[in-house]
């Protein structure tokens, strides 16, 4: 069996299952797995509790310099620290989800967290966002669009945060779900696209492990043609 390592890069839409289904495959493969959207999600953290106006691009960015945001791959979560703070479950809050969007729309912002990025990126790796194919990694051995319907990514977040205190309807979680995707996709800096050499994955009609499954069968079909 050829054992070589590739990189792997995963986009797709909010709630497709990018980070969970990476989190598995990595650690079936011992691949390093980084998920960009905390580093956009930390950023936002930082800029709430600075207090700036997340409107505010020039304030956002002149407050990269100072924030030394450093991630912790782990086997089980990626840790995010600002200045030395783990807020690796701060950045999850619904004041982040409502917020993340435009902090991510920044190029400086982009520009700061895609060198961060392409510094931990090599071989051996799998890193999920919205611009990992076409930006971050252009040559990744493989790269996966992974996409559901809105409906089924809907569904599947209000049944992640029945009993938490995000707790939310499903209309309030589907409003968000289309809200993000419109952000993302329009935004003018390096905005979510399906690029050409990318496999489509639609995970709407397949579950959780039918997915990392089909994913581990695509990795090895690389490797094995490499
Ligand atoms: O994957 P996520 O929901 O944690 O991402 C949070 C936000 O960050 C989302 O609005 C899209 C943005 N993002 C991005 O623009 N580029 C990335 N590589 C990763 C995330």
């Amino acid at each position: 069996m050829n054992t070589k390592k590739i990189a792997i890069a995963i986009d797709g839409p909010a709630g497709a299952g990018k980070s969970s289904i990476s989190k598995v495959v990595a650690n079936e493969l011992g691949y390093l797995y980084i998920d960009t959207g905390s580093m956009y999600r930390g950023v936002t953290w930082a800029v709430l509790d600075s207090q700036i106006d997340v409107k505010d691009q020039v304030a956002v960015e002149a407050l990269l310099p100072s924030l030394n945001l450093t991630l912790e791959p782990t086997a089980t979560a990626c840790k995010v620290y600002i200045k030395g703070k783990d807020v690796t479950s701060l950045i999850r809050q619904q004041q982040i989800n409502d917020n993340v969007s435009t902090i991510a729309s920044y190029k400086g912002v982009r520009q700061y967290l895609v060198e961060r990025q392409q510094e931990m990126a090599a071989v051996g790796v799998i890193l999920d966002g919205r611009d990992i194919g076409s930006v971050v990694l252009p040559n990744a051995e493989l790269k996966i669009y992974l996409t559901a319907s809105v409906d089924a990514r809907a569904k599947r977040r209000w049944l992640e945060v029945q009993g938490t205190s995000n707790e939310q309807t499903l209309d309030e979680i589907k409003k968000n779900v289309v809200s993000r995707d419109e952000m993302d996709k329009n935004r003018e800096e390096s905005p979510l696209v399906c690029v050409e050499d990318a496999v489509v994955v639609d995970s709407s009609n397949m579950n959780f492990d039918e997915t990392v499954a089909y994913i581990l069968n695509l990795v090895q079909e690389t490797i094995n043609h490499e």
